[in-house]
C-alpha cells in the first residue's frame, strides 16, 4: 500500500525515482510525487500530482526548469489514500514548514490529530489533510543539526505504523529512512543506495538488499549505509541476494501483468514442486518448516489465518489438513484473529498465508500466534518479507513476483504448497505410503494440468464476452469447489466491477436464489467428482429460475451438457487438485469480462497490492 523510493548517489535522480515509482505503482496509484535536490542553490523542489506515475512524469517535464541540475538525493511516493482524498495537496512528499525537509510516508499515524494540534499551537501551518504531514513538521521541530537524530526523536512521538524516507537541504546526499510495521528495503550498490518499500523498485539497479527490521533507522549517503535502532545503537543487518530477474517484472509481451501471471502458472507451480516431492516414500520434503516427524505427529490442531484470496486458499488448505493428515483445522480471517482472543492449545500450529508477506492483519495474527505459543509457519511468496521473517519458518511459494493487483499465480501456488504440507504431515500419521505416492504423483502433474486450461483460453474468452455486460453473477460450488467458487467471485468483482457473489451450492436456496433471473449468470465448477449429482441438482434449480448456467466441467464428462448453457472444460484430475484448473479458468473468465468492459485490469479502482494498513 503506497510506494516509497529514495536515492542517494551520482546518477540522474529524477529518472531513477520515476522508474522506481513505476515499478511500485501496483501498490497504490491515486497520486504521486517526488522531492529533488538542486545542489547549486541548496533547494528542494517538490512536484506532485493526483493520478498515476505517467501524470507525475508529465508534470515533472512541465514544472522542472531545464536549466536546474537535480542530483545527489531525492525521494518519491505513489499513494493509496487513507487520510484525505487523492488530491495533489495530499500527495507526498510533504514539506516541513521551512521547506528544508521533505518526507514520504507509508502507514498510518494514529496520534496525528494530537500532534497536529500541538504543532498548530506552535505556529505550524498544514497544507494537506493527511496524517503524514505531521512527520515533516515534527522532524523540523526536533532538528538540531543532525537529521538522523531529528528523525529518531520525531518517530519516538508517533503511534501507529510507518515506513518513511526523509531528506533535508542541510544534508546534501543523505537519505534517512525508517520502518515500523511498513517495509523498507535498502539496495546496496557501489557508491549509491536506493531505498524503497519493495524490492521491485530496486532490482533493476542492484540485487543486493537489506531488509530493515521494525525500529531500524537507516542513514545512507552515497554508498555509505548505517543502520541504528531507535535508541541510536548501530546494528548490523545481513544483506540478501534477490534472485528476481528484471524480465519477471516486465509484461513480457502480454497486455497486462494479470494475463502474464495467469500464464506463468505452469512454470511457477513447477518451481514450487521442484526438489520437494519424494515419490519413493510417498511424501514431501519441506526443509523450511524445521519440524521433526515427532513434532508433526503431535500437532493437535492447525489454525490458518489470511486475508482475501489467500484466505480462500486457506479454506482449501483446511480441507487438505483434515482430509490427508486428519488434523482438525480452522481457517480464520486474519483481521479478526487478534481481536477474538483465540484459543491456542499447546503444540498448535498456526499457518499464516500471505503472497506479499506484508499484509497488516495477517502480520498481526502471526504476532498473536507467536505470543500465545503456537508454532507459526509462514506461506509467503516475497522472500525476506516481514511475515516470512517474523514467523521464522515456513515455505516460500517461489512463484516469482506478482505485480497484477488481482492475485492469480499466488493462489494456485499457495494451495499446492498446502497440499505438500498436508501430505508431509499426513505421512507422520495415518496416510499410507501407497496413498502418499498417488498424491505425490498427482501433484507432479499439476503444471501440466494448469497448462491444459490455458490452452482453452480462446473458448473461455468467447464465453466471458457473452456474459460481460451482466450486472450480477453468482459462483456456486460444494466441497473443494466451494472455496473455488468464492475465489471466482472475488476475481470477477475486483477487476470487472461486476457484482459477483460466491456461495455454497446448497446455500443458494436459503436466500440468494431470490435474486436469480435470466439476467444473472451462475458459474458452477462441477468437475467429475462423487458430489457432482448434487451440484447438477443445484444447476437445475438455477435454470428453473431462468439463470444462464456456465459449468466448469471435466473434459469428456457429458453428464453436464444438458444442464448448462455454456461449458468451460478442465482436464480430468484428482479431487484435491481440481481447485487449481477451476480457478485458472475463473481467472481467465474474469480477465476477459474485465477486458470486454474496458476496465483497468492491473490497477482496479480503489485497490492496491499489499494491504499494509488495518
Ligand atoms: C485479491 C487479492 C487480495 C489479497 C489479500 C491478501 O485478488 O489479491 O484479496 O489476496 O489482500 O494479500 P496477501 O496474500 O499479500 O496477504
Amino acid at each position: 500500500m503506497c510506494g516509497i523510493v529514495g536515492y542517494t548517489g551520482n546518477a540522474d535522480v529524477g529518472s531513477i525515482l520515476v522508474s522506481g515509482l513505476r515499478r511500485l505503482e501496483y501498490r497504490g496509484y491515486d497520486s504521486a510525487g517526488v522531492a529533488l535536490f538542486a545542489p547549486e542553490d541548496a533547494e528542494l523542489t517538490v512536484v506532485k500530482t493526483s493520478g498515476k506515475i505517467a501524470d507525475l512524469s508529465a508534470s515533472m517535464q512541465e514544472e522542472l526548469p531545464a536549466t536546474k541540475h537535480f542530483s545527489s538525493m531525492g525521494i518519491g511516493h505513489t499513494r493509496w489514500a487513507t487520510h484525505g482524498a487523492p488530491t495533489e495537496a495530499n500527495a507526498h512528499p510533504h514539506w516541513s514548514q521551512n521547506h528544508e525537509i521533505a518526507v514520504v510516508h507509508n502507514g498510518i499515524i494514529e496520534n496525528y490529530a494530537e500532534i497536529k494540534a500541538h504543532l498548530v499551537a506552535k505556529g505550524y501551518t498544514f497544507s494537506s489533510e493527511t496524517d503524514s504531514e505531521v512527520i515533516a513538521h515534527l522532524v523540523e521541530q526536533c532538528y538540531q543539526g543532525d537529521l538522523r537524530a531529528a528523525v529518531t526523536t520525531a518517530l519516538d512521538r508517533l503511534t501507529g505504523t510507518y515506513g518513511i524516507a526523509v531528506i533535508s537541504v542541510k544534508h546534501p546526499g543523505t537519505v534517512v529512512a525508517a520502518r515500523k510495521g511498513s517495509p523498507i528495503v535498502v539496495g546496496l550498490h557501489d557508491d549509491e543506495t536506493i531505498i524503497a518499500s519493495d524490492v521491485s523498485a530496486i532490482v533493476s539497479r542492484t540485487k543486493q538488499v537489506v531488509f530493515l527490521d521494525d525500529g531500524d533507522i537507516v542513514t545512507a549517503t552515497g554508498g555509505d549505509v548505517e543502520i541504528t535502532t531507535t535508541s541510536s545503537t548501530p546494528v548490523t543487518r545481513e544483506a540478501t541476494l534477490i534472485d528476481w530477474d528484471t524480465d519477471e517484472i516486465e509484461k513480457g509481451g502480454f497486455d497486462h501483468f494479470m494475463l502474464k501471471e495467469i500464464h506463468e502458472q505452469p512454470a511457477a507451480l513447477a518451481t514450487g514442486l521442484r526438489g520437494r516431492l519424494d515419490e519413493t516414500d510417498g511424501t514431501v520434503r519441506l526443509g523450511g518448516l524445521r519440524l521433526t516427524p515427532q513434532d508433526m505427529a503431535r500437532i493437535p490442531r492447525i489454525i490458518l489465518a489470511a486475508c482475501g484470496t489467500s484466505y480462500y486458499a486457506g479454506m482449501v488448505g483446511k480441507y487438505y489438513f483434515e482430509d490427508f493428515a486428519g488434523i482438525p483445522a480452522d481457517i480464520q480471517q486474519a483481521a479478526e484473529f487478534r481481536y477474538r482472543n483465540p484459543i491456542i492449545e499447546p503444540d498448535s500450529c498456526m499457518i499464516a498465508i500471505s503472497q506479499s508477506g506484508e499484509t497488516a492483519d495477517t502480520l498481526a495474527a502471526v504476532r498473536e500466534g507467536l505470543m500465545k505459543g503456537a508454532t507459526v509457519l509462514g506461506i509467503c511468496n516475497v522472500v525476506g518479507s516481514t511475515i516470512a521473517r517474523e514467523a521464522g519458518r515456513g515455505v516460500y511459494l517461489h512463484a516469482g513476483p506478482e505485480i497484477g493487483v488481482a492475485s492469480t499465480k499466488a493462489f494456485t501456488a499457495q494451495i499446492t504448497v498446502m497440499a505438500e504440507m498436508a501430505i508431509m504431515f499426513g505421512r507422520t500419521r495415518r496416510l499410507s505410503a501407497a496413498v502418499g505416492r498417488d498424491m505425490v504423483r498427482e501433484l507432479a502433474r499439476v503444471p501440466e494440468i494448469a497448462a491444459a486450461v490455458l490452452e482453452r483460453e480462446a473458448e473461455i474468452k468467447v464465453i466471458a464476452e457473452k456474459y460481460a455486460q451482466a450486472n450480477d453473477a453468482f459462483f456456486i460450488g460444494r466441497g473443494y469447489m466451494f472455496p473455488a467458487a468464492l475465489e471466482g467471485a472475488l476475481k470477477l468483482k475486483e477487476i470487472s466491477y461486476m457484482h459477483a457473489e460466491g456461495y455454497h451450492a446448497a446455500e443458494l436456496k436459503h436466500g440468494p436464489i431470490a435474486l436469480l433471473d435470466e439476467k444473472v449468470p451462475v458459474i458452477v465448477p462441477v468437475p467429475d467428482l462423487p458430489d457432482k449429482v448434487k451440484t447438477i441438482g443445484n444447476m437445475q434449480e438455477c435454470r428453473a429460475r431462468k439463470s444462464p448456467v456456465i459449468a466448469i466441467a471435466t473434459e469428456g464428462d457429458s453428464d453436464i451438457d444438458a444442464h448448462c448453457d455454456d461449458i468451460i472444460r478442465i482436464p480430468r484430475c484428482h479431487e484435491f487438485v481440481a481447485p487449481i484448473p477451476v480457478v485458472i479458468a475463473e481467472q481467465l473468465f474474469a480477465y476477459y469480462v474485465a477486458k470486454a468492459r474496458g476496465c483497468e485490469i492491473d490497477q482496479p479502482r480503489n485497490l492496491a497490492k499489499s494491504v499494509t494498513v488495518e
